[in-house]
């Protein structure tokens, strides 16, 4: 059967939606019909509330070459098992355009998601959009659509110290591409939470769209706790995001104000208890199998969680402060639009 579905057109089924994207590229062009189709959208699924399964991870891969001190996936057993081969996940994806599944946006993660780059610009081409984050040693392939993450740890020095020496430099290398959207992502722990504005600075004028933030999140087993900041110190953390945002950095810091508002110690609890992530995404682990609680893994500690996804998807549920969100990136969208 697999042999079968080398031949197959892989790729959903052509929807009345992707009729309309091809009318409008010839009209309006490609780029103005993509705005367009992002505006719709967001207001589609962000006003009017995402579908179970819109958004979620699939684990590619569970190998990586490198070995990073806080790394949740190594923690799981995910690497004894062997991982789908390029035609199973290919099988796989095939057999939930059976199903109401709504392709909408994936990330590509692992592992080291690149290690298996043929096989994602296979996997990608099923959802509207795609997301690669990656540890950045391995060069990006020539995706303009796709949106990479790179993690970045903080200063040379202490990025090295936690993944390994070598890496900063092959990071700085690779990320050296202005026609891709990167971002740089940070997860702030105990070792490295004093490089964030280092880190901001480092990156603000090297053709990255914006730097991201995570706070580490505990995992029960991991021989790393003392990564964990504790709570006094994760709120002056948050704390100090949201004053580098507020004064400084504004947009380039790519965390809403809200979202690291409702990290802190006095709401985070209440918000991932009742993880709203945990209910509406998709995650696959590297047999395909769904994972749970969310991509990382059974041993994550939810109620030390530092993923900003939980308070996102706690946010969307407001729906005027949604509203509100969306009404601020319109009028900054356009104003980018109209600037000479
Ligand atoms: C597991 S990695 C997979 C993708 C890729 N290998 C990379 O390093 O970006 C995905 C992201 O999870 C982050 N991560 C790993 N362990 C974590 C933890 N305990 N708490 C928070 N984030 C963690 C990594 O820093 C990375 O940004
Ligand atoms: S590079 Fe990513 S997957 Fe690999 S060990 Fe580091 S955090 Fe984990
Ligand atoms: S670890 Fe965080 S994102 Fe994952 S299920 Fe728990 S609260 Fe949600």
């Amino acid at each position: 059967m697999i042999t079968t579905i080398e031949n197959k057109q892989t790729g959903p089924k052509r929807t009345f939606r992707d009729k309309v994207f091809d009318y409008s590229c010839q009209r309006i062009g490609k780029e103005r019909t993509k705005f367009f189709f992002k505006l719709y959208d967001l207001a589609r699924f962000d006003l009017f509330g995402k579908p179970k399964g819109a958004i979620g991870s699939i684990d590619i891969t569970n190998r990586c070459n490198l070995r990073c001190k806080h790394c949740y996936f190594y923690a799981h057993d995910y690497e004894e098992k062997p991982e789908l081969t390029d035609n199973e996940w290919i099988e796989k994806l095939e057999s939930l355009k059976e199903t109401d599944f709504p392709f909408y946006q994936c990330s590509w993660i692992g592992g080291e998601p690149l290690l298996r780059k043929d096989l994602i610009e296979r996997g990608m081409r099923y959802f509207k959009s795609n997301l690669v984050a990656t540890n950045g040693t391995i060069e990006l392939p020539n995706w303009p659509d796709v949106n990479f993450y790179i993690s970045v740890d903080g200063r040379k020095d202490m990025h090295d110290a936690i993944r390994g020496k070598g890496c900063y430099d092959k990071i700085k290398k690779n990320a050296n591409r202005p026609e891709l959207k990167i971002h740089v992502s940070m997860v702030v722990n105990k070792m490295n939470y004093q490089d964030i504005e280092y880190f901001i600075e480092e990156w603000k004028d090297r053709g990255v769209r914006g730097c991201l933030f995570q706070i580490h999140t505990p995992i029960k087993g991991l021989k790393n706790d003392s990564l964990w900041p504790g709570w006094q110190l994760r709120d002056e953390i948050l704390d100090t995001l949201l004053r580098l945002k507020e004064e400084k950095y504004g947009d380039f810091i790519g965390v809403p104000s809200l979202i690291l508002k409702l990290m802190k110690s006095d709401r985070c609890k209440e918000i991932t208890r009742n993880c709203i992530f945990k209910k509406m995404s998709f995650c696959f682990d590297p047999q395909g199998q769904i994972k749970k609680p969310c991509m990382m893994g059974p041993l994550a500690d939810c109620l030390r969680c530092g993923c900003v996804l939980p308070f996102h998807m706690w946010a969307l549920e407001d729906k005027w402060l949604m509203a509100r969100e969306l009404l601020m990136s319109l009028k900054h969208k356009i104003g980018k639009k109209v600037r000479p």
